[in-house]
């Protein structure tokens, strides 16, 4: 099943009289359970696309279909809406809120989704402890090393089990051990629940881990191809 599909999507940034085409007529398919890394070099056009499949941000011209649902139509709520209900995201700029032990962090989207105190509790523990944080539940970022912080914001992209997550360079600053860690947690969570994940990376390591690459170069797609047997 497909869980993105983009049709001859073009994305042109304008500032003043310039313009940017940070994408040019992409098309692609992204069926449900694909590990995809979208690769290319600085400026090609990754974090527009999965801004893009994200619903944050919308097409100059083209289609973009998540989950079945043509995202050109909805309004900002709708759209807000198709968010909450389906894609998790480990973005830089969704960094943990400060102020927020890593529990809380975590509970966050369920409190927007309308879960009882107690279901909520479960879910977060049963989420802190997939991502090997339940010792540190009660820190805050601060006190947390940057793989820590990376994977209690794993956690909370899965706190409502979204079909789809996508990660910006989920591993940027984190070292060699934390960022496996992080990309063996996300690998698992695809292999037991079927949970789509794209991410946009330079990370060789992230790389190694994806069932297909995905190579941008100046906003179009160079290179597809699927790594068989994983
Ligand atoms: N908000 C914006 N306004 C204007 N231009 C933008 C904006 N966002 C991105 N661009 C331009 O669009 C192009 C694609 O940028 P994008 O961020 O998608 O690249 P990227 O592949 O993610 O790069 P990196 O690997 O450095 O993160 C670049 O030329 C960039 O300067
Ligand atoms: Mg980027």
């Amino acid at each position: 099943m497909e869980v993105v599909k983009l049709t001859d999507v073009t994305r042109v940034y304008k500032i003043g009289q310039v313009e940017t085409r940070a994408l040019n007529g992409v098309s692609m398919d992204i069926q449900s359970g694909e590990f995809t890394s979208l690769v290319g070099p600085s400026g090609s056009g990754k974090t527009t696309l999965l801004q893009l499949i994200g619903c944050l941000d919308q097409p100059t011209s083209g289609k973009v279909i998540i989950a079945g649902k043509e995202t050109a139509g909805l309004n900002r709520n709708q759209r807000a809406d198709l968010r909450k209900g389906t894609i998790g995201f480990v973005f830089q700029f969704f960094a943990l809120i400060p102020t927020l032990t890593a529990y809380e962090n975590v509970e966050m989207p369920l409190l927007l989704n309308g879960k009882n105190a107690a279901q909520r509790k479960q879910r977060v523990m049963d989420l802190l402890e997939g991502v090997g944080m339940i010792e540190r539940a009660r820190n805050r970022p601060d006190q947390l090393s940057g793989g820590q912080q990376q994977r209690v914001a794993v956690a909370r992209a899965l706190a409502t089990d979204p079909k789809l997550i996508l990660a910006d360079e989920p591993t940027a600053n984190l070292d060699t051990e934390n960022g496996e860690q992080v990309m063996e947690i996300m690998k698992k969570l695809n292999q037991d629940t079927g949970t789509t994940f794209v991410f946009a990376t330079h990370d060789p390591r992230v790389i190694k881990y994806a069932s297909r690459v995905v190579t941008l170069k100046d906003g179009v797609i160079e290179k597809d191809s699927r790594a068989n047997g994983k």
